[in-house]
C-alpha cells in the first residue's frame, strides 16, 4: 500500500468495477461483474485511490454520473472516481466483440477455436484505444502520473499515451496468455500491436514463460534491442522491463471472515437449496461461460468417474457455476448451448429421483454466494485449456480456512506455477481428471490438510497487494535509474 501513496494512479480497462442497473420498480442497483481483472485491481484502488476510467456498460449508468461522466465508488466508501466512457454500437462490436473477443482473445489463449481478424474491427480497436488514451491525457494532473493500462482490450494505448505524456509511468499488465511467436505471427497487425505495448514503462505478464514468448516474438518480428540479463526491450531508443507478476486476490479480512457461515453451515445451506442427497460428494466449478474454461473436459471427466468407480453414482455432484459472458458472440452461444445439452445427456445417464450428477447454473453469483459454495464443496475443480492466472483458485484457498477441501488445477493456467500441492491435471486428458476427482474424493482430512495449509500460505503472502507493490516499486526504481543514466550521460 506504501508504493500507492502520494502518486497519480489512473488505471484503465475495458470493464468497469461498478455496474448500475435501472430495475423494473424504476430503483437502480449496484452489481459487480465476473471478472478476474475488476477482482485484482479493485482492492488496490481501494487503497490508493485515483481514477479508474472504463466502458460504461450499465443500463442505469449515464443516470449516476456527474456532468463529467465520474461517480465515486464504491456505494459505500466513494474510496476513488470511476471516470466513464460511453461507445456506440459499433465502437463495441468492432473493439470489443470483435477485435479483442474474436481475434486477440482466442490468438492468445491458443485453444483451437479460430481467432476472426476484419479491417473494420481494427479501426475501432485503433479508434477507441484513442479514445482511452485521451481521456487518460485529460484526467492527469502531471506530466508525470501513473498509468496501470490493463488487458488486451488496450494493446495500443500505451503508445498513444507516451506520445502525449511522454514522462509518464506506464505500467501495463496483460491478464490473459501470450503465446510463442508462430501463433501470434497470423495476426494482420502484430507489429502495430508490438510497438504499442511497447509504449509501455513495465509490461507485465503473469508467468515468465508468457514473457519469454512475448520476447521471442519482439525478436521475430520487429527490429529491437533485447537483452535478457535486464529483461529489457529497447525499441526506438525507449526501453521497456518486461516481467513476470504474478496477479492474486485480496487476502480476506478478520471481518469479511466473521461474516462467513461454518462449513459444516454451508454445507447443509447448499444441499437444502440445490436438493443435493445428504451424503453428497460436492464438487464446485466457478468460471465465466466461455470456451477456454475446459468446461466441457471436465464434464466428460465427471461422466468417466460415474462409469469407472460406480460406487459415487447417486453421490458424486459437480456444482458448475457459468456466469453469462460474451453472448453476443456466436462461438460463445453454441458452446454454451453444447455445455447445457452434455449436461443434459449425463443427468439423463447417471441421475434418478432426486439426484442429477451435474447441477449448471448458468447465473451470476455474487460473492457471498461463491464464498458459501467454497466452504461447503469437497473439491474445486479448475480444468482451463489455457488461462493467464486463474483466480477462482485462489478465492477457494482463502475461503478454506478450516485448511480442508481438495483443488484439482489445470497445468495450463498460470496458477499451476505457483501452486504446486494442488493435484495438477492436463485437462485434455479425461482419464487423468478423472482420477484426480477419485483421488480428491478420497483424500484422508490429514493429507488435505497438510495441503491446503501449503496452499493458503502462498496465497495470503503472494497476494495483490504484493502483486501491484512490486509493479509500481519496479516503476519507481526504473525512473530513477533513468534520471541518473541520463544525468551521467
Ligand atoms: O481474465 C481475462 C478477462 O479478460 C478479464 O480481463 C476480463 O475482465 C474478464 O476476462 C471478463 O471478460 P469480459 O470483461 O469480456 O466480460
Amino acid at each position: 500500500r506504501t508504493q500507492l501513496r502520494g502518486d497519480q494512479v489512473i488505471v484503465v480497462s475495458n470493464r468497469e468495477p461498478y455496474i448500475h442497473l435501472k430495475g423494473k420498480d424504476g430503483g437502480i442497483t449496484v452489481s459487480r461483474p465476473a471478472s478476474g481483472l475488476v477482482t485484482a485491481v479493485e482492492p488496490v484502488m481501494r487503497a490508493c485511490s485515483g481514477t479508474w476510467i472504463a466502458h460504461g456498460s450499465g443500463s442505469a449508468d449515464r443516470d449516476t454520473v456527474d456532468e463529467n461522466d465520474r461517480v465515486a465508488v464504491p456505494p459505500d466508501t466513494k474510496d476513488y472516481v470511476l471516470r466513464r466512457i460511453w461507445l456506440t454500437e459499433e465502437e463495441e462490436q468492432g473493439y470489443y466483440q470483435g477485435f479483442a473477443n474474436e481475434g486477440l482473445w482466442p490468438l492468445c489463449h491458443v485453444a483451437h477455436v479460430r481467432p476472426v481478424f476484419r479491417e473494420s474491427d481494427w479501426a475501432q480497436y485503433r479508434a477507441v484505444n484513442q479514445r482511452f488514451a485521451d481521456a487518460v491525457v485529460a484526467e492527469a494532473r502531471s506530466d508525470d502520473p501513473v498509468v496501470l493500462v490493463q488487458d488486451y482490450h488496450f494493446a495500443l494505448l500505451p503508445a498513444m499515451v507516451r506520445e502525449k505524456l511522454p514522462k509518464a509511468t506506464i505500467i501495463t499488465f496483460w491478464h490473459i496468455p501470450w503465446p510463442n511467436p508462430e501463433s501470434f505471427g497470423i495476426c494482420p497487425w502484430r507489429r502495430e500491436l508490438l510497438q504499442g505495448m511497447l509504449g509501455s514503462t513495465i509490461l507485465g505478464f503473469h508467468t515468465r514463460f508468457h514473457c519469454k514468448n512475448f520476447t521471442e516474438t519482439v525478436d521475430r518480428y520487429l527490429e529491437a534491442r533485447i537483452e535478457h540479463e535486464h529483461a529489457t526491450i529497447s525499441y526506438q531508443g525507449e526501453p521497456t522491463l518486461v516481467q513476470s507478476y504474478p496477479i492474486s486476490i485480496a487476502w480476506p479480512t478478520d471481518d469479511e471472515r466473521l461474516r462467513w457461515p461454518a462449513p459444516s453451515e454451508a454445507r447443509r445451506a447448499v444441499i437444502e437449496r440445490l436438493k443435493l442427497p445428504d451424503d453428497a460428494c460436492i464438487a464446485v466449478g466457478v468460471d465465466r461461460f466461455d470456451y477456454t474454461k475446459g468446461i466441457l473436459e471436465r464434464l466428460h471427466a465427471v461422466e468417466r468417474l460415474l462409469e469407472k468407480y460406480p460406487q459415487w453414482q447417486g453421490r458424486f455432484v459437480l456444482v458448475q457455476v457459468a456466469a453469462p459472458t460474451r453472448n453476443a458472440l456466436e462461438e460463445y452461444r453454441e458452446f454454451q448451448d453444447r455445455i447445457h445439452r452434455v449436461t443434459d445427456r449425463i443427468n439423463q445417464r447417471f441421475g434418478s429421483d432426486g439426484y442429477q450428477p451435474v447441477r449448471l447454473l448458468a447465473e451470476h453469483h455474487d460473492h457471498a454466494a461463491l464464498m458459501e459454495l467454497y466452504r461447503a464443496a469437497d473439491m474445486c475443480v479448475v480444468t482451463s485449456l489455457h488461462d493467464g492466472m486463474n483466480l477462482v483458485c485462489k478465492e477457494f484457498i482463502a475461503a478454506r480456512d478450516d485448511e480442508q477441501g481438495v483443488l484439482i488445477l489445470s497445468r495450463f493456467a498460470g496458477a499451476a506455477r505457483e501452486l504446486p500441492e494442488a493435484l495438477v491435471i492436463n485437462p485434455y486428458h479425461v482419464e487423468e481428471t478423472t482420477d484426480a476427482l477419485h483421488r480428491a474424493a478420497n483424500m484422508p482430512p490429514n493429507e488435505q490438510r497438510e495441503r491446503m495449509a501449503s496452499l493458503r500460505m502462498t496465497v495470503r503472502e503472494f497476494n495483490v497487494y504484493r502483486w501491484a507493490g512490486r509493479m509500481l516499486a519496479d516503476a519507481g526504481q526504473w525512473r530513477l535509474r533513468e534520471r541518473i543514466t541520463r544525468r551521467v550521460q
